[in-house]
């Protein structure tokens, strides 16, 4: 496995993997990987030849008052992850390798960005998609695997892929959890004992909007109360939102139909944790 710190090279070993026929995928990442991470990493090394991992932090996707300088980081335990996963490429560049101080270019994506986390968050998505496109850039993957955990980011880029005529398919790969039914994060690694008990509380509440949709329940605003009211009861919890939408546009809807997307953002204590599902008939 080699590591890669500059775009150059990275670009380099991008053509000698297409000039050799390889088809390869890549994963980007933020680094402190866990099963979720590694999930995307076998779904990209049993579709391509090649396996390229990005790791890195990406100052521009951060707010003024988010957690970028508290970012847990562990790159020893990353590439040891990477290695054993089977990746042959892992690019980990520095910021001011990404982000030289004559770069002038964003990629903003349009309406799917407005709602859900791009209301709480401004800005963020622009981050998202700038560095996707440059990460992109520079390992001219065939592929791409993203997680459904961050259903919004999946659907941006994807948007951004089809809009730009960008030669990439993207991939979406189901929700890893713990035991427990908490979705994997790197940020989790905030959660004191009290607060990870809480922090329970975002799968409980897909399960029960879940079950009354299960049990004929098609309006919104009555699975949307009772989402709060759960989460509501468990301590630490600040709802940022409860949203039901149409999982394409994202866009509220007051009536469940056939497909749904019931998205979540709490914080428990300081940290801001997100989840999902589509509510459908099964
Ligand atoms: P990061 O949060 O490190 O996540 C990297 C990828 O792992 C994303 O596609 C995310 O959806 C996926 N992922 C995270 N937790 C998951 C889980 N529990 N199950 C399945 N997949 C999971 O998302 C980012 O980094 C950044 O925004 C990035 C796309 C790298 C751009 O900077």
């Amino acid at each position: 496995m080699e590591v890669i710190e500059t775009v150059e090279r990275m670009q380099e070993s991008a053509d000698e993997f297409r000039s050799a026929g390889y088809t390869v995928a890549l994963v980007p990442t933020m680094g402190y990987l866990h099963e979720g991470h590694l999930e995307l990493m076998r779904v990209g090394r049993k579709h391509s030849d090649k396996l390229i991992v990005s790791i890195f932090v990406n100052p521009a996707q951060f707010g003024p008052t988010d957690d970028f300088g508290e970012y847990p980081r562990d790159t020893e335990g990353d590439l040891k992850k990477a290695r054993e996963v089977g990746a042959d490429v892992v690019f980990m560049p520095s910021v001011e390798e990404m982000y030289p101080e004559v770069s002038q270019t964003k990629v903003h994506v349009e309406k799917v960005t407005q709602h859900l986390c791009g209301i709480s968050r401004p800005g963020h998505f622009e981050g998202v998609t700038t560095v996707v496109c440059k990460l992109f850039n520079a390992t001219k993957p065939h592929m791409a695997v993203f997680g459904q955990k961050d259903y919004q980011q999946l659907t941006v880029i994807s948007r951004m892929v089809e809009d730009l005529n960008m030669d990439i398919e993207i991939i979406g790969v189901h929700t890893v959890r713990e035991q427990d039914g908490l979705a994997m994060s790197s940020r989790n690694s905030y959660l004191n004992p009290e607060e990870r008990k809480s922090a329970l509380c975002l799968k409980k509440s897909l399960d029960l909007a879940d079950r009354m949709f299960q049990d004929g329940e098609k309006t919104a605003r009555v699975i949307r109360e009772a989402v709060e009211s759960l989460i509501k009861g468990h301590a630490f919890t600040e709802i940022d939102y409860v949203t039901l939408c149409d999982p394409a546009t994202l866009e509220d809807i007051e009536t469940l139909g056939e497909n749904s997307l019931l998205a979540l953002a709490v914080r428990v204590g300081n940290t801001r944790l997100i989840d999902n599902c589509l509510l459908r008939k099964t």
